[in-house]
């Protein structure tokens, strides 16, 4: 009896343990559905934004083809051979945004050498002649994509919520975004909500694959092809890339130094006043407080030179007002009159942001400290996916990177992002430092 007891309590407890897993599975398949649905949702929000996008250049591509076809009529009788440097110009400008634009949504696009814009050398440069073809494709394909890409998500909303607003519509007015026939009862209405449910369906199932359609003439021939010697670029990266562990070094190397000179050894010294006031305490209280007294400042001083060097990794500034509210802050805080023009909407990378502010606020110590300038002038711009800075003074100028080590520094801070700095200082000035960083590294 007890057997059987345990036997069917044993069964009982496979059942339950059988039912443990069906639930178990049953809440793995719920997740994996969620899990499924937040993805195709992402997805499909993603190719609507890129497509969307597309349209940025692809109406840009439109007019440039349509001034190429101009001058390329008017060059029969002559004019346009004068012309044509211009939209040559603007076809490798709109080709750069096109590459900047893919790379924000996928690998990088590798830019081939600059082409010519003059006239002979460009009709038989492979460069120009892969991107008028580009330009063409993304007129017509990347343009009408783009439509799409705004066109069906206003169809989708008006069709889908059409049950919840038909009723106050005029009668006979068009009902469905296909303009076809007019809802005058609530099936009809339900009818259209339908429609709106497919729209929703064909945005989820091919807005991804329009996407990678849209950008697909952009990858395949703005990108450098199997003519263009690549190893500059890697070279390039090559050394951006020992320029970025070579400031990984030194600054473990300046933080480490700060740490070792200031904060521990006011600790060290926290440590024997401690001690020693401890030894003292019953034989001489005055003497023991008086040195625990030097124990509490020695600790103090080692909390600020903490604050400081932690100040020095990341400042918080920039977590508390962002980058404009940072560099303005800089700015105001200058010894010299400085005017600043910040205009950053863009995010950009916590480092890149960091290594904006450590550039700012070297530039205006030098300009305080050597330039003798009256005044100086601070811009800030943040724009597809680029940072760029821009400081001048009104000094004496004749800065020299050499001349010191707070220059080389932000230099090499800046390569190791990738970036690039500039700096003109001629004897008797003006001075100018630009900083050109991608924001996304
Ligand atoms: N805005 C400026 N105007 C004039 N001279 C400058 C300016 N900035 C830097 N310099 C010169 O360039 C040298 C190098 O600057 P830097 O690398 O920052 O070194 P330092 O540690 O001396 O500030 C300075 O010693 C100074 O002579
Ligand atoms: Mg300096």
């Amino acid at each position: 009896m007890a057997i059987r007891e345990d036997a069917t309590a044993g069964t009982k407890a496979a059942g339950s343990a059988d039912a443990a897993v069906d639930a178990a599975a049953g809440g793995r398949r719920r997740e994996d559905f969620k899990d499924i649905a937040v993805r195709t949702l992402g997805t499909a929000g993603a190719a609507i934004a890129q497509l969307t996008s597309g349209l940025g250049t692809a109406l840009p591509a439109l007019l440039v083809l349509l001034w190429l076809a101009v001058t390329a009529v008017t060059s029969v009788v002559g004019v346009g051979l004068l012309m044509a440097p211009a939209p040559l110009r603007a076809l490798h400008a709109l080709a750069g945004r096109e590459r900047d634009r893919l790379a924000r949504w996928g690998p990088e696009v590798v830019a081939p050498q600059p082409p010519p814009t003059r006239l002979r050398p460009a009709l038989v440069d492979p460069t120009t002649r892969r991107e008028l073809r580009w330009l063409v494709r993304h007129a017509v394909l990347g343009f009408t994509l783009g439509l799409l890409g705004v066109i069906l998500p206003i169809f989708a909303v008006r069709d889908s919520a059409f049950p919840l607003y038909w009723t106050f519509l005029p009668k006979g007015a068009t009902a469905t975004s296909l303009a076809v026939g007019s809802a005058h009862s609530w099936p009809d209405a339900l009818a259209v909500a339908l429609l709106g449910v497919g729209w929703i369906a064909i945005i989820l199932g091919l807005a991804p694959g329009m996407a990678r359609t849209q950008a697909r003439p952009g990858r395949e021939l703005l990108a450098a092809g199997p003519e263009t010697d690549l190893s500059l670029r890697i070279a390039e990266l090559t050394a951006t890339r020992a320029a970025a562990l070579d400031a990984h070094a030194t600054e473990l190397r300046r933080i480490e130094r700060s740490l070792h000179d200031g904060a521990q050894n006011r600790l060290v010294s926290v440590t024997v006043l401690v001690g020693a006031a401890r030894r003292m305490v019953a034989r001489d209280p005055a003497g023991a407080d008086e040195l625990l007294e030097r124990a509490q400042s020695a600790a103090e001083q080692a909390l600020a030179e903490l604050r400081t060097v932690a100040r020095g990794i990341l400042p918080p500034v920039l977590a508390d007002r962002g980058l404009a509210g940072a560099l303005s802050g800089l700015a105001a805080n200058s010894a010299v009159p400085c005017r600043i023009d910040v205009d950053v909407p863009e995010r950009c990378a916590a480092s890149v942001e960091a290594t904006a502010y450590f550039v700012l606020a070297e530039a205006l110590t030098n300009i305080a400290k050597h330039s003798g300038a009256g005044r100086a002038t601070v811009t800030a711009r943040a724009s597809g996916g680029r940072l760029l800075l821009r400081v001048e003074d009104d000094g004496r100028g004749g800065a020299e990177e050499d001349g010191g080590t707070g220059l080389t520094g932000i230099r090499r801070r800046v390569a190791a992002h990738d970036g690039r700095l500039s700096l003109t200082s001629p004897p008797g000035g003006p001075t100018v430092l630009t900083v050109d960083l991608p924001c996304g590294s």
